[in-house]
């Protein structure tokens, strides 16, 4: 169905593996616009109840944008460029249904950002992250500027973006980048059972607590005020129902999303 990415759904996960091992899963133009359709298939598939990013390959979750299509691009198509890795990463950040990164290799510059619009990320012990891009004379444009700091704060988020240094799995799970470190045969097990814990939850409250987090860090929404309305609409669901029963009646409540 896609030429740069395989999909499969099982148990409710879409797993997504972006698939140019041999170009270490860098990202060209036409992997953003499969991954555009597949993240629309995550939002629209109703079998589908969470995703989970990952690289195929040992050795490279992402290890970028295509530095091959840089050369050509004009100041206007670097524009087209962005916007497009915008749209992608904040459909990911933005989705109800939580998606994670499972980060098997190398997350560097585009691959770092991927992993960082995802909600959050697993890392195995052979995995890096950084944004490399000074390196080149760029700087990161898909969002990595502002996620970087969301996760990791200014001070270490500013020396990374100008050094250009790769930071190992323990480091950034200190960090606070990634929240697990395993091996890598544990990566989509840890990964897979994290995302299945989610399933037993009720999904209307889950897609709130992303949208309010979310909201945590947008200039144009008041978190506070997010959290209000959106505490206040899970009354008229059918899931804060069944799950305040479920709990008085001492059994497990079984939500429908309702
Ligand atoms: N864009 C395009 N091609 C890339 C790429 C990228 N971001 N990253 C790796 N590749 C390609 C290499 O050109 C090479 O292709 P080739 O076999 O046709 O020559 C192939 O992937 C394997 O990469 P290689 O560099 O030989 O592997 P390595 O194990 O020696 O090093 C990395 C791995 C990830 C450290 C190294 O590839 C690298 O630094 N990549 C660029 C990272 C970067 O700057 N990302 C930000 C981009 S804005």
């Amino acid at each position: 169905m896609y030429n740069t990415l395989t999909t499969n759904v099982k148990d409710g996960i879409m797993e997504i593996a972006i698939n140019r091992p041999d170009k270490m899963n860098a990202l060209n133009q036409e992997l953003m616009k499969e991954l555009a359709l597949a993240i629309d298939d995550v939002y629209k598939n109703t079998e589908v109840h969470s995703a989970l990013i990952t690289g195929t390959g040992p050795k490279a979750f992402v290890a970028g944008a295509d530095i091959s299509e840089f050369l050509a691009l004009s100041a206007e198509q670097g524009t087209e460029l962005a916007k497009l890795g915008h749209m992608v990463f904040q459909r990911i950040e933005e989705s109800p249904k939580p998606i994670a990164a499972a980060v098997n290799g190398f997350a560097l510059g585009g691959g770092c950002e991927l992993a960082m619009a995802c909600h959050f990320r697993v890392m195995s012990d052979n995995a890096k992250f950084g944004q490399p891009e000074v390196n080149l004379g760029i700087i990161p444009g898909y969002g990595g500027t502002q996620r970087l700091v969301q996760l990791i704060g200014k001070g270490k988020a500013l020396e990374l973006m100008m050094t250009g240094d790769m930071i190992g799995a323990e480091e950034a799970r200190r960090l606070g980048w990634s929240n697990h470190v395993t091996t890598l045969d544990d990566l989509l097990p840890k990964t897979r059972s994290i995302l299945q814990k989610i399933h037993e939850k009720a999904p209307l409250a889950i897609a709130k607590v992303i949208k309010c987090v979310n909201a945590y860090f947008k200039f144009d929404a008041n978190g506070f005020e997010t959290e209000i309305a959106e505490f206040a609409s899970c009354f008229a669901t059918q899931d804060l129902q069944e799950g305040a029963a479920a709990f008085i009646e001492k059994r497990k409540p079984v939500f429908k999303g309702e």
